[in-house]
């Protein structure tokens, strides 16, 4: 079988941040995890910073792990806190924030992101855009709470201002199962 070119939303979103990132530049993992999208930021951004956040004991762990194994531990910094607090760490401009939701792979699914944080959190980090940034958000809806925090996203993003704001919504539309979803938003003007 011939191979696929997008392959999923999460690799959508990577391909979507490597556009809008440079070396140098600093930015948001929001949901750490096993530390996948970590590495990759580190990767693209090193000598710049990624801020990594995880409300999970063990998704700090394994993103420590990874990134440390990578040699990549200088370029971060991991916190074991909410998205929702995201602005308590960070306090200068940002070219790309990462949400990459739903709960720890292999573990428990009270681990999940809910929508009122995800909604609180995504409208807080948009402040910390940069013009020219991105958010990507990639959302699940198999599990529960998942169809309501997707539309509660949905409904977020499409009420931001389009003169502040570019915003794209993406699904794989023919797969079964509840393919995750993905939301980009570039920053095209200050707020
Ligand atoms: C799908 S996983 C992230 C995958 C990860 N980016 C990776 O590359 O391995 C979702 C993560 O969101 C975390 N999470 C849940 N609620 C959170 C919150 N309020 N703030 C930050 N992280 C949260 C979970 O602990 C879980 O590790």
């Amino acid at each position: 079988m011939k191979s696929t070119l997008f392959r999923n939303a999460v690799e959508l979103s990577h391909l979507v941040v490597s556009q809008a990132v440079a070396p140098c530049d600093t930015v948001i993992d929001a949901t750490c995890g096993n530390g996948y999208d970590t590495l990759f930021l580190a990767r693209l951004v090193s000598p710049g910073k990624v801020f990594a956040f995880d409300i999970t004991a063990r998704a700090i762990d394994n993103t420590l792990t990874l990134l440390t194994r990578h040699g990549f531990a200088e370029n971060l910094s991991l916190h074991q806190s909410s998205f929702i607090s995201l602005a308590d760490y960070v306090n200068q401009p940002v070219k790309a924030i990462m949400f990459n939701l739903g709960y720890l792979p292999g573990g428990d699914r009270d681990t999940a992101t809910t929508a009122e944080e995800t909604e609180l959190a995504v409208s807080r980090a948009l402040n910390l855009l940069v013009v020219g940034g991105v958010m990507t958000i990639v959302y699940y809806t198999g599990h529960d709470g998942g169809e309501q925090e997707a539309d509660r996203i949905i409904n977020l993003v499409s009420g931001l201002s389009q003169q502040e704001f570019e915003v794209v919504g993406m699904k794989f539309m023919n797969q079964v199962n509840n393919p995750p979803g993905l939301v980009i938003i570039n920053r095209i003007k200050e707020a």
